[in-house]
């Protein structure tokens, strides 16, 4: 395990262990990856998708997006959550898939994998199963899964490349990519980039958006989409930022419209036929 992956579980860790205490200490706000209410992870889901949920899969959700809204989910279908938290992005899954489907969510880290198991049970959902193991390693086989989702883990990988190869092995041909995921737009100083990383703990190592694009398309997808949604403003920063001492109105030009939540969209395409003596592939 590599000293990123070890920060990042020692972290998810600590916060999956707070919202299991939240909620038997009836807290007022779990702790998200970034703050109580932070910009990045609050109002993400609307109420009737999250009515009829484990409280605790509601309140451990830490991501950036609603990755099923990405794509229509079919009934039948196997879909994968690379790095579930506490699995709320599984259970909605679960529902659309149905009893015929399959719902996957792979995470490294014990206590989260242990929250979301007991928020599978709370929920009744028998179509589920949560896998211990990394998204640079997925242990799944080859052409398996009809849809990957994600939401807000991708940036926190030190190896994206093995994450989008690894992707691109378990889905079937035909098989799309619906992830949300944190993009930083255009050029970022280094002194911002890692003040930035400071308010943006949970983001650390977000990819540029052409270089998510160039990524996938180099792992072997196709119809390559990154499409910021939630731009960060720098009010969204600023009470992050003033508890670190940084002089906000200072940076306040580098830092406004650079950060964003996107969504992330790539098929992996169907085999290539034989057209010709040349182009057999
Ligand atoms: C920001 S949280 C997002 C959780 C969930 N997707 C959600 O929306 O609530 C990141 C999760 O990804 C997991 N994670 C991060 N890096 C991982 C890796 N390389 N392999 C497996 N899981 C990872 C963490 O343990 C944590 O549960």
């Amino acid at each position: 395990m590599s000293d990123i992956q070890q920060a990042v579980r020692e972290k998810y860790g600590a916060i999956a262990s707070s919202v299991t205490n939240a909620s038997t200490n009836s807290g007022c706000c779990a702790p998200t990856g970034c703050g109580c209410g932070d910009p990045i992870t609050s109002n993400l889901y609307s109420d009737a998708e999250t009515t009829g949920l484990p409280a605790d899969a509601v309140s451990a959700s830490l991501g950036c997006g609603n990755p099923t809204a990405l794509l229509a989910l079919e009934p039948g279908q196997i879909v994968l959550d690379l790095g579930s938290g506490g699995g709320i992005d599984v259970l909605l899954s679960a529902k659309r898939v149905g009893p015929t489907g399959k719902v996957y969510g792979l995470d490294m880290t014990d206590e989260m994998l242990a929250l979301a198991r007991e928020n599978q049970r709370k929920a009744g959902a028998t179509n589920v199963e949560f896998l211990n193991g990394t998204i640079e390693a997925i242990p799944l086989p080859d052409n398996s899964v009809d849809v990957i989702i994600s939401n807000c883990v991708i940036n926190l990988s030190s190896d994206k490349d093995a994450v989008l190869r690894e992707a691109f092995r378990v889905l079937k041909p035909g098989g799309r990519f619906a992830v949300s995921d944190v993009v930083v737009r255009g050029d970022v100083s280094p002194d911002i980039r890692r003040s930035m990383e400071l308010w943006v703990g949970c983001i650390a190592g977000a990819l540029k958006e052409t270089e998510y694009a160039t990524k996938l398309r180099a792992a072997g997808f196709a119809d390559v989409e990154v499409e910021p949604w939630r731009i960060y403003k720098l009010d969204d920063a600023r009470a992050y930022l003033a508890e670190t001492g940084i002089d906000v109105d200072r940076l306040a030009p580098q830092v406004e419209d650079k950060f964003a939540s996107a969504f992330v969209r790539a098929l992996k395409p169907n085999a290539k036929s034989c057209c010709g003596p040349d182009c057999c592939a």
